[in-house]
């Protein structure tokens, strides 16, 4: 009661008061909220990007400048597919201020990868990724006349002959690596280990003997430091003062002496009788106007070489692996190939084998087709640029990309697109011939036009075609020639690992197998 008494007259001067601040309040924000939907509205076209007329559909976005970069780096291909259903093959999305035109299925792989040098660039949109690391005068740095010259120098660096020399030295590499898994059973990481084995043989075989033997010690940190260079956000931004940029710039330095002392090193002793890329470089190649290519060059161009094979072929070898481990009756069939065409499990392998081993290259295909390592193709658009057998212009300074795991995944394209089934190939080529009278050369070797409308594009297509692909195959096949011969395998808990998407090459998340050792 007492307290019943004091809270009357309280609760009589304190509720008029009450109610004046809720009304004033409520006006208050209600103006408040008036006055940013204004304000955002009459700043929205600043912070939001505005479709252009006949420019493709933009996805929508919550966040100015960020735009779809959460959605579509949690799961690419899910967003792509998604958009895909609900636009059609080509759509923009927003990452980080940029325009991105997504291209999808062969009309779109064909748009992107035949685009002309005047339309759209692959050096613009790759060059604040790649200068630093590859260095100067080569690749994305020089007019695309001269890359294409670069192109055909390595291709012809990459001869018969000379892989035919690799099979061996990779048969000896793998045999030796693997000689350290030497328990009975066990668990080990399948990812580590490939990255380890495909940098030790692309140093043996297209490096050299001095490189190779020098990987344990200071070569792998300097290799190390530079990778570390290769990062998404070098893509986005020039040259951002990251302590790792600092990093990849010193070990950019490192390298380059490194193998420019040995090609000197070389040259004072007479050595002429390598089959590496560096005896090639640095003997046979001239550009077509006369000029020599020089040792700094020649540098360049082998860090270009081992960046652009290391993640690609080290994570194909590693989901190659954990495809197999998932499907063991494959190891016996793989194994059997072997007994059949060289006779025994005991033959050394060599090239023409290594040729005739189709099941081994339908397994590399098929985890290529499922895992391309690359998952966007870019290109800069130069000049407003009109999709053929669309209404839609991509406008100046858009990138316009290829998403090659969106058609490789395709069910209109592939039967049970999602499942792993190396036997597809087997008729492939006979059921999509080429036609032989679409041929052009872009100044590294005959390519057919057309290929570039295949829904399968692992390499790429057009002028910026990868020249790595029979080193690669030859390189991933023997080692998965020579596991075979070594172990079976299974999956670690059974689990087959999801794909990360967070760095430049699609990973596994996991890569861990139960191995158990084989007495041959
Ligand atoms: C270009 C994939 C291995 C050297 C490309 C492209 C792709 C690709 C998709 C086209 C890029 C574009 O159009 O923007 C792969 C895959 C590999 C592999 C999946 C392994 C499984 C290698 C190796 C080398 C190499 C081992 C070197 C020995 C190159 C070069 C280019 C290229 C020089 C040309 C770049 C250009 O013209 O712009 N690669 N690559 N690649 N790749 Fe490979």
């Amino acid at each position: 009661a007492p307290f019943a008494h004091h809270a009357t007259p309280k609760n009589k001067l304190i509720a008029p008061f009450v109610n004046e601040v809720s009304v004033n309040t409520i006006f208050l924000y209600a103006g408040i909220a008036t006055l940013s939907i204004l304000f955002l509205y009459a700043i929205k076209p600043i912070l939001y990007v505005k479709r252009k007329q006949n420019e493709p559909p933009i996805v929508p976005y919550w966040i100015p400048f960020i735009g779809s970069a959460i959605t579509m780096g949690l799961d690419p291909i899910k967003f792509y597919r998604k958009y895909q259903q609900e636009y059609g093959n080509y759509f923009t999305f927003i990452l980080l201020g940029r325009r991105m035109v997504t291209c999808l299925g062969t009309e779109g792989n064909n748009f992107v990868f035949n685009a002309k040098l005047a339309d759209a660039s692959a050096e613009a949109a790759y060059k604040s990724l790649t200068v630093p690391v590859f260095g100067k005068g080569v690749v994305y740095d020089v007019h695309n006349s001269v890359l294409m010259e670069q192109k055909k120098f390595v291709k012809s660096g990459l001869s018969n002959e000379n892989l035919r020399a690799y099979v061996p030295m990779i048969e000896m590499e793998t045999k030796n690596y693997f000689s350290r898994w030497d328990k009975k059973s066990d668990i080990q990481d399948v990812h580590k280990a490939a990255a380890e084995l495909i940098i030790m043989t692309a140093s043996k075989c297209l490096l050299g003997d001095e490189v190779r033997s020098k990987l344990d010690e200071s070569f792998a940190q300097i290799f190390h430091d530079l990778d570390g260079g290769f990062k998404p956000v070098n893509f986005l931004f020039d040259d951002l003062p990251l302590p790792s940029n600092k990093l990849r710039d010193q070990a950019h330095v490192k390298m380059r002496n490194f193998f420019m002392d040995i090609m000197k090193d070389r040259r004072e002793k007479g050595i002429t009788d390598r089959t590496d890329i560096m005896q090639y470089l640095t003997t046979n190649c001239q550009y077509k106007s006369g000029k020599k290519l020089s040792d700094e060059e020649s540098a360049h161009i082998m860090i270009a070489m081992l960046m652009a094979g290391q993640h690609t072929s080290s994570t194909t070898t590693a989901w190659a692996l954990l495809y197999l481990a998932a499907r063991p009756t494959l190891f016996n069939e793989l194994r059997q190939e072997q007994i059949d065409i060289l006779g025994s499990l005991h033959e050394p392998l060599t090239f023409d084998a290594i040729k005739k081993l189709t099941l081994h290259d339908n397994v590399v295909r098929e985890t290529l087709r499922l895992r391309p390592p690359i998952l966007n193709i870019i290109r800069k658009v130069l000049r407003d640029l009109p999709i053929p057998g669309t209404q839609y212009v991509v406008p100046k300074d858009s990138y316009i990309q290829s998403v090659l795991a969106v058609s490789h995944r395709s069910e209109g394209y592939f039967e049970s697109a999602e499942t792993f089934n190396p036997n597809r190939w087997i008729d492939f080529d006979q059921n999509n011939k080429e036609r032989d009278d679409d041929l052009v050369d872009y100044g590294f070797g005959v390519l057919h036009r057309a290929s570039a409308k295949s829904p399968f594009l692992p390499f790429g297509a057009g002028r910026h075609r990868c020249i790595g692909e029979p080193f690669a195959y030859v390189q991933i096949k023997t080692i998965i020639a020579v596991f075979v011969r070594m172990f079976d395998l299974a999956l670690h808990e059974n689990t087959f690992p999801e794909c990360d998407f967070t760095s430049m090459i699609v990973q596994p998340k996991s890569s861990l197998v139960q191995y158990t050792k084989r007495d041959n």
